[in-house]
């Protein structure tokens, strides 16, 4: 049996219990092992949940116990998930995580820790929600020298985005749509509209892609804040579309660059035709040339299952995941990373 826990059991958290629950035996099959879920840590009052007895309201008793063998992280942010994530590999305990601002600003030391403690630190659902990205990097492309990796990795941007050229909307009106669906959150909007996401993704892709530790705060970023419905309207008319584009490559010049902005692209190309929540990541290779990834970027059950995708490589690979899952610690560099760099 392998015994998890899950912090936060927000719209992510409770995702993975319920793909837990609902594909309970498939999981098993893949795993080796049925996958139990032994606690739940949240601060919240959950004394009226069917499964109540599961849920605590501190990490001790996780990292004290000795049959956790992995440990979930959805609760998102840096404070308190940095320390949980670090106290968990520590102490021995693979950690499978969807938060992407913990990955794009201490993936490279989380990495470290996973290695030298001999446990698995994954991390698929933080790009792509439950589109297969990072897999596939670091698996099914390991033969190809990857010049290019480049999409659309926010989806309330581009739900937005497509509302204002399908219906449209006004910015205003498209956010509201969004807030109101979920996507976009009601007090603070900014980390999705103002590209800090997709920033983020990109820094992990970045990373990854380039064996370094690529920081966010070095990646020129714009979000969608500035577009208006008659942005949108008259690229429309010249069969054009605008979209929320986060790239990284390689170039002679600086190493290689990377940046999020709006973009216009031809209204037949594939990525203009990714609408709504979707996320499309394409790859370059040299070998393969080039590869798309499309699919769910956010929603519940869709990120919900990559990270037991994770659950179950965790128990299938073990540490052996980091041969090629890993990327080295930097000094963050001083501006940003562009072409002119
Ligand atoms: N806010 C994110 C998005 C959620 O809209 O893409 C998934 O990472």
């Amino acid at each position: 049996m392998i015994k998890i826990a899950i912090l936060g059991f927000g719209t992510v958290g409770s995702g993975v219990y319920e793909v837990l629950r609902k594909n309970a035996a498939s999981a098993a099959k893949r795993a080796g092992e049925p996958v139990q879920v032994k606690y739940i840590l949240d601060i919240r009052d959950f004394s009226s949940h069917p499964d109540a007895a599961l849920f605590v309201n501190s990490i001790d008793p996780i990292l004290e116990d000795p049959e956790i063998d992995t440990v979930v992280e959805t609760i998102g942010g840096t404070k308190p998930a940095y320390f949980y994530v670090k106290s968990a590999l520590e102490a021995g305990k693979n950690v499978c995580t969807s938060n992407k601002e913990l990955v794009a600003t201490h993936g490279a030391e989380l990495l470290a820790i996973a290695v030298q403690h001999r446990v698995c630190f994954l991390f698929e659902a933080s790009v792509g929600g439950g589109t297969p990205v990072i897999t596939p990097l670091h698996q099914c492309l390991a033969a190809n020298v990857i010049s290019e990796v480049c999409g659309i990795v926010n989806g309330t941007t581009n739900f937005m985005l497509t509302k204002m050229e399908q219906e449209g909307m006004s910015f205003d009106e498209a956010l509201k749509e969004a807030q109101n669906l979920g996507y976009a959150e009601t007090i603070d909007p900014s980390a999705d509209v103002d590209g800090i996401d997709a920033c983020r993704k990109i820094a992990i892709l970045a990373s990854l892609v380039f064996g370094s530790e690529v920081h966010p705060e070095n990646i020129p970023t714009r979000g969608i804040r500035e577009v208006t419905a008659e942005d949108v309207y008259f690229t429309q008319k010249m069969k054009l579309a605008v979209k929320l584009i986060a790239y990284a490559r390689r170039n002679e010049k600086a190493g290689f660059a990377c940046g999020v902005e709006p973009m216009v692209l031809p209204a037949q190309s594939m990525m203009a035709g990714v609408s709504d929540v979707y996320n499309a990541v394409l790859v370059r290779g040299d070998m393969l040339g080039d590869t798309l990834f499309y699919g769910k970027g956010a929603g519940k059950l869709a990120t919900a299952s990559a990270v037991v995708a994770d659950v179950i490589d965790a128990a299938k690979f073990g540490p052996s995941v980091h041969d090629s899952l890993f990327w080295a610690p930097t000094a963050p560099q001083k501006g940003k990373i562009t072409d002119e760099a």
